[in-house]
């Protein structure tokens, strides 16, 4: 578990992090989510001790962190940074070794690691022997997600590593994130400044703005219980994508049959309004079931908005 209490960073007399406090529970994913200086970065940093709080305390499992030494912190973090961070002089091989070469693993060990990681990241067996600059920038940043997952580290923190990627790249490394085993043990700190992707990965939300936190909460309370207007205009232009997102077939009245669906689409309770209605304009029209999830979408809605 992460604790951050109250913790401030100031650069210049500037404050860049403004008292803030959240917590991340083991194998949660939580998104801090703001506009371009919001101090995102900055809190993720302060969290491997890249750079250090001028007030506030945070506990890994128990522990503040500033008591403990940098280097044995890091050992049990995975950091993708912003803009992927490799190495310029390192080849990919290298770049991804970093880790494994300073808890001396064998050459086996860290190349068999590799190349499952590479497998499971869709990344091209010939990019090993090249250099940073010879890759894409979305491929550079999944080489810098690589080189934070080869540990298998129990926390992740990700300083937006997808804001590279396309929107297609994007939608499919989303739900492999989702469903990556590798992953689901962790407890993950995600920074990104896309709200689709906040709502697609997070279990719960933290919404910066000059360096506070607004809000904190799961996906559904940023949208149905918004504590000011400030939260209310961030998500106001996404609003109707936001709630089919985050409304699932088990939040709809069960006095719906919905049997057809599950069968025919392989659909589970878990699955979004979002991805269902995706499903049924593109497929065959089930006009009925249609019909009756809009009707059930409206009714839960007032409830929710009530
Ligand atoms: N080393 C530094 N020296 C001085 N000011 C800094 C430093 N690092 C960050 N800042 C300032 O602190 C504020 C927060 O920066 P930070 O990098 O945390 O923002 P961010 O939310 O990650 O933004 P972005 O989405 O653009 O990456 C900004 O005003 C920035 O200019
Ligand atoms: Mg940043």
């Amino acid at each position: 578990m992460i604790t951050v209490e109250s913790v401030s960073k100031n650069f210049n007399g500037k404050k860049a992090v403004d008292n803030i406090s959240f917590q991340a529970n083991d194998k949660e994913v939580i998104v801090l989510l703001g506009t371009s200086g919001c101090g995102k970065t900055t809190t993720l940093k302060m969290l491997n001790r890249l750079i250090e709080p001028d007030s506030g305390a945070i506990f890994i499992d128990g522990k503040n962190i500033l008591e403990q030494k940098p280097e044995e912190i890091r050992r049990g973090i995975g950091f993708v940074m912003q803009h992927s961070g490799l190495f310029p002089h390192y080849t990919i091989q290298q770049n991804i070794a970093v880790v494994p070469d300073l808890l001396k693993w064998d050459t086996k060990k860290t190349k068999r690691r590799t190349q499952e990681l590479i497998h499971k990241l869709h990344l091209p067996e010939d990019i090993l022997n090249r250099f940073p600059n010879e890759l894409s920038g979305g491929q550079q940043q999944r080489v810098g997600i690589a080189r934070a997952l080869i540990a298998d580290s129990p926390i992740l923190l990700m300083d937006e590593p997808f804001g590279a990627l396309d929107n297609i790249t994007k939608a499919n490394i989303h739900s492999e994130f989702k469903s990556l085993e590798e992953l689901k043990n962790k407890t993950i700190i995600l920074v990104t400044h896309d709200i689709q992707e906040a709502f697609e990965l997070g279990h719960k939300i933290c919404l910066m703005h000059e360096g506070k936190i607004i809000q904190t909460g799961t996906p559904k309370e940023m949208l149905y219980q918004q504590k000011n207007d400030f939260v209310k205009k961030f998500f106001a232009e996404n609003r109707l994508l936001l709630e089919y997102k985050v409304a699932t077939l088990k939040d709809m009245k069960n006095d719906i049959d919905f049997s057809r669906l599950y069968e025919k689409f392989k659909f589970s309770e878990h699955t979004s309004l979002w991805d269902v209605f995706q499903k049924l304009s593109t497929d065959n029209w089930f006009l009925e079931d249609y019909e009756n999830l809009v009707r059930a979408f409206n009714d839960y809605r007032k409830l929710q908005i009530i």
